[in-house]
């Protein structure tokens, strides 16, 4: 397949460590150092669904295509409001949609997922033009009074539309399961046989141990999808890293060796976005015009799972 359009969405409401520091034991000096992050964009009185919609729009209006040529909706959303129907049907009503669709809940790199899923519906024949929207609000799953995950996130979407073309080089996905480094819990319904007894648990996450997770499996990923599409790391234009942590970042730069200038870096004005980190940035070096026919784009993410995967691309 090939990316055609890109598209993001962010909400209005700006978040900035200063203003966390107003009711958390925080300080900017803090989050700064040891995340990067400065800001970042909060849902306040958006619907999650109606930032899904723009985004989607937005790719659309850049592919030249309409909602009426999409065969495939793929969405990577952890959680909504709406347990069911997925977010891809509420997004769908939204817009106008009505191809094939479906939800995935692969975390933080749900879009390298959504990517594969794409190319093989691609090559199996079941599609030709795709969309991908990867729509979250993680700032809806930390406890607000938990100053080691919720200074973290940010929320957002980020799309991109597909079409026939060669150049997906690559992809390649892994699971590590281990439930319990980074989870959120939700309490169903109590029935006659089951007393709901226990309560909701917002975001947990032992950080350090999810900090080496992700360079561990960054690094290993990119090294050996690169070897197996026989790319070689000089030859990449753009290393475009899941946005989860700044520090994460340089530690990939100095194991992989690679020039810190080809790792585009957004998450000082948007902190971790779940899946719709990596659309995000990659709409946002495309509308930079930073992106060059025939440049070769490598694709990491890493989360909850734990997952992980890469993508190799060439523009
Ligand atoms: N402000 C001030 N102090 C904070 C703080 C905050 N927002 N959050 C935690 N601290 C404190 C801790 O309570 C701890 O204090 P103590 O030493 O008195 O117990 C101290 O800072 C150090 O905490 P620690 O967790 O060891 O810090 P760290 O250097 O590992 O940084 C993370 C914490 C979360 C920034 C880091 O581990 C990380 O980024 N991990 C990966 C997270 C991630 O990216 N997750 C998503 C992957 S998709």
């Amino acid at each position: 397949m090939r990316i055609i359009g890109t598209g993001s969405a962010l909400p209005k409401k700006i978040v900035t460590n200063e203003m966390l520091s107003e009711f958390l034991d925080t300080s900017d000096e803090w989050i700064t150092t040891r995340t990067g992050i400065t800001s970042r964009h909060v849902i306040s009185d958006e619907r999650l669904e109606d930032l899904g919609a723009e985004a989607a729009m937005k790719a659309l209006d850049m592919a030249g295509l309409g909602v009426e040529d999409i065969d495939l909706f793929i969405v990577s959303n952890v959680v909504s409001e709406h347990i069911t129907p997925g977010m891809s049907c509420v997004v769908a009503e939204i817009i106008g949609l009505n191809c094939p669709m479906f939800d995935i809940n692969c975390a933080c790199p749900g879009f390298i997922y959504a990517l594969d899923m794409a190319e093989a519906y691609y090559k199996a024949g079941k599609a030709k033009n795709v969309l991908i929207a990867c729509i979250e609000e993680p700032t809806r799953m930390t406890s607000w009074q938990d100053r080691s995950t919720c200074v973290l996130f940010g929320d957002g979407a980020g799309a991109v539309v597909l079409t026939a073309g060669d150049n997906i080089k690559g992809t390649k996905l892994k699971a590590q399961p281990d439930t319990d480094k980074l989870f959120m819990r939700r309490v169903l319904e109590s029935t006659p046989y089951i007393n709901k007894a226990e309560s909701d648990i917002p975001l947990q996450m032992r950080g350090r141990e999810v900090f080496r997770f992700a360079v561990e499996a960054c690094t290993h990923g990119v090294k050996s999808l690169l070897d197996e599409v026989g790319i070689k790391k000089e030859d990449v234009s753009w290393f475009m890293v899941h946005q989860a942590n700044k520090r994460i970042i340089d530690s990939i730069i100095d194991f992989m060796q690679v020039p810190a200038d080809r790792l585009p870096v957004n998450i000082q004005d948007h902190g971790n976005s779940s899946s719709a980190s990596c659309p995000i940035l990659l709409d946002e070096c495309n509308r930079k015009g930073m992106f060059k026919e025939g440049d070769i784009i490598v694709l990491s993410a890493f989360g909850a799972g734990l997952l992980s995967g890469a993508a190799v691309l060439e523009w």
